[in-house]
């Protein structure tokens, strides 16, 4: 399947990749992946359709033989502004699960965030790939109600090499995804949780029946404990899921490396506005104080130009990863990963973008309420 999944002609978008993929999912597993909270989904189509909206106006007859998308991120360079979003239980995707999404990841030279609920330790993930390559690995985590547990987790991601603590602030409380519980999803036994702490409880289901601290997500965080965060560590440190200025600007107080502009995928509070435009005004916002990375509804490489030249520093892609596990394991990963490449190199290219700082607002314009077409201000 792997070498089918690499050489496939018929996968040329990850719209083609997520029919593929669907193919291959049981009905549940693939609605679990696929679900936004709420009975509208308004935020999961939204983040999707906001990319839309803007039009491109692309610069010509500069030289564009050679273009370069490579990044800081973390102290590293990725080849690409993307990189792979938190997303849980990646066994369900593929048998080789993370290691799989960490391969791939590392072999394109572009970062990985673990989820906190993955199905593979944080140790796994990191030395998945060979020992030369660059490793660019955060560890995601919701803080639980043990502190100490929240620090175990900060002292593992250290000494495994990771870069940054991603902290998602957007699900101390779980959206209410409605296709979830009308199918009656619930974790599959067999699979583990090893970068959380059930102790001696049979699985994670039963310790958080059992309502245990190390395993239960603290309701009653304060912006003085994304602090006390930023200081238990000396990793960066990322908040996930901000939407609005006025939080952007506590986060920048917080001392924290930068904020992730995020719904969560549609999966949590449904009607937010779409990350693409909460962007702008937090961008403003922040000044340059921190950085600021987007995700949700990523699509297509034109959909990441946008998102750069609307002044996010770095994108992040969940479900279309995910479609590529489940199509082809690592090699179907890598092919999520070369679309989207592929397609930002061919954008930038014919909008006369040779790197990524030449891409900026005024590539982008969009219809005003009266149906006239504007081009965006520079700032
Ligand atoms: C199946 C699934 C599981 C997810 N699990 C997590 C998680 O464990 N932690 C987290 O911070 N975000 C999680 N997310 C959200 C992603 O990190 C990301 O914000 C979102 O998927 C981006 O939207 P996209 O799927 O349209 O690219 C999950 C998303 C999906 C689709």
């Amino acid at each position: 399947m792997a070498t089918e999944a690499a050489e496939s002609p018929l996968i040329l978008t990850l719209r083609d990749l997520e029919v593929q993929a669907n193919k291959r999912l049981p009905k549940v597993t693939a609605e679990y992946f696929a679900d936004g909270a709420g009975d509208e989904q308004r935020t999961l189509k939204e983040s999707i359709d906001a990319f839309a909206r803007y039009r491109l106006r692309p610069r010509v007859g500069r030289k564009v033989s050679s273009i370069d998308a490579k990044t800081l991120i973390w102290g590293g360079t990725s080849n690409f502004p993307f990189g792979i979003a938190p997303s849980a239980m990646h066994q369900l995707a593929h048998p080789s699960g993370e290691v799989a999404t960490s391969r791939a990841s590392s072999s394109r030279r572009i970062p990985m965030i673990l989820s906190q609920s993955a199905n593979t330790s944080i140790e796994d993930v990191t030395t998945a790939s060979p020992s030369h390559t660059q490793r660019l690995y955060a560890q995601q985590t919701t803080l639980v109600q043990d502190w100490s547990a929240n620090l175990a987790l900060f002292r593992r991601a250290e000494r495994a090499g990771c870069k940054a603590i991603v902290l998602s602030v957007d699900c101390s409380v779980p959206g209410r995804r409605l296709g979830e519980m009308r199918n009656g999803f619930v974790k599959p036994a067999h699979l583990v949780f090893p970068n959380i702490d059930y102790g001696d409880a049979p699985n994670l289901h039963t310790a958080r029946l059992e309502k245990r601290r190390a395993v239960t997500f603290d309701r009653d965080v304060t912006w003085e404990m994304y602090k006390k965060v930023v200081e238990s560590t000396h990793l960066e440190v990322y908040l996930k899921g901000i939407l609005t200025p006025e939080d952007a600007l506590l986060a920048v107080e917080t001392g924290v490396k930068g904020v992730v502009v995020s719904a969560h995928g549609g999966r949590q509070l449904d009607g937010v506005v779409p990350p693409l435009d909460a962007l702008p005004e937090i961008v403003e916002a922040v000044g340059g104080r921190i950085k600021v990375h987007v995700d949700g509804g990523i699509r297509r490489g034109a959909d990441i130009f946008k998102a750069l030249a609307l002044g996010a520093d770095f994108v992040w892609i969940g479900r279309p990863a995910l479609w590529g596990l489940v199509y082809g394991g690592e090699q179907g990963v890598e092919l999520a990963i070369d679309i989207l490449a592929e397609e930002l190199l061919n954008v930038m290219a014919l909008c006369g973008a040779l790197t990524l700082q030449d891409i900026t607002r005024g590539h982008l314009g969009r219809y005003t309420a009266d149906g006239l077409f504007e081009p965006l201000r520079e700032q």
